[in-house]
């Protein structure tokens, strides 16, 4: 039996999840998962609740449980609110707390949704690369950080820092992934002008000496965010600090053509891990029954893998999203003509009805 705490967050997060909680419900009858929930509040939806984007009880109930399945937080309502309790701050915190360093985002190309990619077709066809972004460090929470103010003006400063373990752990994540996948590494920094990321090569190269099955390379990031786009296909996993990560995941996640299908996992030193899809609470379009699920559902089969080992269910939920994408059926965000156009409930309805 695992035990799974459902955060659905803001936005688009609670119908999209409400998706997800279907498969698992069918995965538990039909499949024998034995997956048990418990439902918490977390970003601005935990704010109104509880005054708190990171409510006390969140943090006790996922350390209490095997992982997360988190939706997505933020939204215009709580833009206004002082820099701690905005929703961000909850997704932050969460991800600091429970030490989640490592952040697993593939960006990979469905034969089916090959038009929905704004580039050439055979520059993404087949497409399959991973990003592994540190997730707890870096310019996120590097200090000293905030505005003061000197000599007379506003001055606002934040850190890049990493230490020699920081950097040394992620490492091992990527190397990991890499072995299990076409064994080439590529470390993306800023080498030519940060020191920190002077240190981030060293490691790098450090920890590529217990993998030597493992082709590791170097690649400065802003050619790194060029290569993306030229040439997507000489990647296999990419490890890079938090902030690039940041960065060169949603333009990754674009190659797609389709952010509302990429899953991600973030997982600490046990593998105990929390799953989201990698857009956003799309606040715009919360509640119209337009949202693509896919993501959500697709992060639930990552956490079958990476945390709660049972990939052949994962591989159920893989199938069945395969299964209705052939079927012709989209979600608008993916959808081109001649599309089967679909809601938010019945995409969820067909994946349940593909894995039954
Ligand atoms: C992401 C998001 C977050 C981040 C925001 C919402 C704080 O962009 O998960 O990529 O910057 O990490
Ligand atoms: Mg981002």
């Amino acid at each position: 039996m695992s035990k799974v705490l459902i955060l659905p967050g803001d936005g688009i997060g609670k119908e999209i999840v409400a998706q997800a909680v279907k498969v698992i419900d069918l995965l538990n009858t039909n499949h024998g998962m034995g997956m048990n929930l418990v439902e918490g509040f977390i970003g601005g939806s935990a704010y109104d609740e509880t005054g708190s984007p990171l409510p006390e009880d969140t943090i006790v109930v996922a350390k209490e449980c095997d992982s997360i399945l988190l939706g997505a937080v933020g939204g215009p309502k709580w833009d206004s609110l002082e820099w701690d309790l905005r929703p961000e701050r909850g997704l932050l915190g969460i991800r600091a707390e429970l030490d989640l360093f490592s952040n697993l985002r593939p960006a990979i190309l469905y034969p089916q949704l090959a038009n929905a990619s704004t580039l050439k077709n055979e520059v993404v066809s087949g497409l399959d690369l991973m990003i592994v972004r540190e997730l707890v460090g870096g310019i996120y929470f590097g200090q000293p950080r905030g505005v003061e103010i000197k000599d007379g003006e506003r001055f606002g400063v934040n850190s890049a820092t990493y230490s020699e373990s920081e950097i040394a752990r992620i490492g091992h994540s990527a190397f990991q992934i890499a072995q299990k996948r076409d064994k080439r590494v590529c470390s993306v920094d800023k080498a030519n002008v940060l020191e920190v990321c002077e240190l981030w090569r060293e490691v790098m190269e450090e920890v590529s000496k217990d993998y030597p099955d493992v082709e590791l390379s170097h690649m400065y990031v802003d050619n790194a965010a060029m290569q993306l786009v030229r040439a997507p296909k000489q990647f296999d996993v990419m490890v890079t600090s938090n902030l690039f990560g940041d960065i060169l995941s949603d333009c990754a996640a674009m190659l797609t053509g389709s952010i509302g299908m990429l899953p991600s996992a973030s997982l600490n030193k046990n593998n105990y891990g929390m799953y989201e899809p990698i857009h956003g609470s799309a606040p715009d379009i919360a509640g119209k029954d337009i949202a693509n699920p896919l993501a959500t559902i697709l992060s639930v089969s990552m956490m079958l893998r990476y945390s709660l080992n049972q990939a052949p269910l994962a591989e159920k939920i893989n199938a069945a999203v395969n299964e209705v994408l052939d079927q012709g059926y989209r979600t608008k965000d993916i959808s081109a003509a001649g599309d089967r156009i679909v809601g938010t409930e019945e995409m969820g309805n067909l994946i349940v009805d593909a894995i039954e």
